[in-house]
């Protein structure tokens, strides 16, 4: 059986742990973690395998992820890592995850990073994952089922990590917009708007979209100079396009 622990505010991890859990064709389940954590260690048994998968944030795991994947007791089991990120790079993520999977007792046998619309400067990667992505993460699960032992040294990173830069960029509620539904306060990760006000505490935002991705009006959005500005640097840095890279 195969356990798939994702971690995905805005949307675009999920697409890529529900095509590769369908193509691992085993019985399965989809543990989402974006809300914290789940009570589902004890369903676990010898023989099974997980597939940990999660967004990159600064060139690392956000950290609210990294907390919940090292609680997973892996006993022994294999377990496949992929990391989801915008088209710049993922830095020291994956090798963070596959310690991280390697710490709780895993056996890694495989690591794929891959690439997704970015979900603050969303023209960077507009539209991936694509059809190629798709086939490419299909085929990466199917090859790690069959997959010995990973040398996690081989996965592109360095030890200490990288120390992640903040991201000053905050969503903010177009007034006009918003029809009070309360569904960005009820689905923010980290309880940072308030569900009366659903003003953002910029302290506990962790700048994840997720209030983005599930309004139904739009009315959460980036605005201001300074988005803008950084946005047209972002694009011009960002916008050749990368594809994905493999570890067995
Ligand atoms: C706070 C933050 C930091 C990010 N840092 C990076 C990064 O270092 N490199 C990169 O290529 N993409 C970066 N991204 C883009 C995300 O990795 C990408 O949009 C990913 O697909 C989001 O996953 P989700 O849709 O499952 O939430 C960042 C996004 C956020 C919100």
């Amino acid at each position: 059986m195969l356990h798939t622990f994702f971690f995905s505010p805005s949307n675009t991890t999920r697409k890529y742990a529900k095509a590769m859990t369908e193509a691992f064709g085993e019985e399965s389940q989809l543990i989402d973690l974006t809300h914290g954590p789940c009570e589902v260690e004890s369903d676990l048994v010898d023989g099974d395998t997980a597939l940990l998968i999660s967004p990159v944030y600064a060139g690392r795991i956000p950290a609210m992820a990294a907390e919940l994947f090292r609680q997973i007791d892996g006993h022994g089991m294999k377990a496949i890592v992929a990391v989801v990120y915008g088209n710049r790079d993922y830095d020291d993520a994956l090798l963070e995850l596959a310690d991280i999977a390697a710490e709780d007792g895993f056996e890694v046998v495989a690591a794929g990073a891959f690439i997704a619309q970015h979900c603050i400067f969303p023209k960077v990667a507009n539209g991936r994952p694509d059809a190629s992505d798709m086939a490419i993460a299909a085929d990466f699960i199917k090859r790690a089922r069959e997959s010995g032992k990973l040398d996690i040294s081989t996965i592109k990173g360095t030890r200490p990590y990288k120390t992640p830069g903040a991201v000053p960029l905050r969503p903010q509620t177009e007034e006009t917009a918003c029809r009070s539904c309360g569904v960005c306060a009820r689905e923010c990760p980290t309880g940072a708007i308030d569900p009366v006000t659903l003003k953002t505490d910029k302290d506990k935002c962790i700048t994840c979209c997720r209030c983005i991705a599930v309004c139904g009006t739009h009315a959460r959005k980036f605005k201001g100079v300074m988005y803008v500005t950084a946005g047209k640097i972002f694009c011009a840095q960002n916008s050749k396009r990368r594809e994905p890279e493999l570890f067995f």
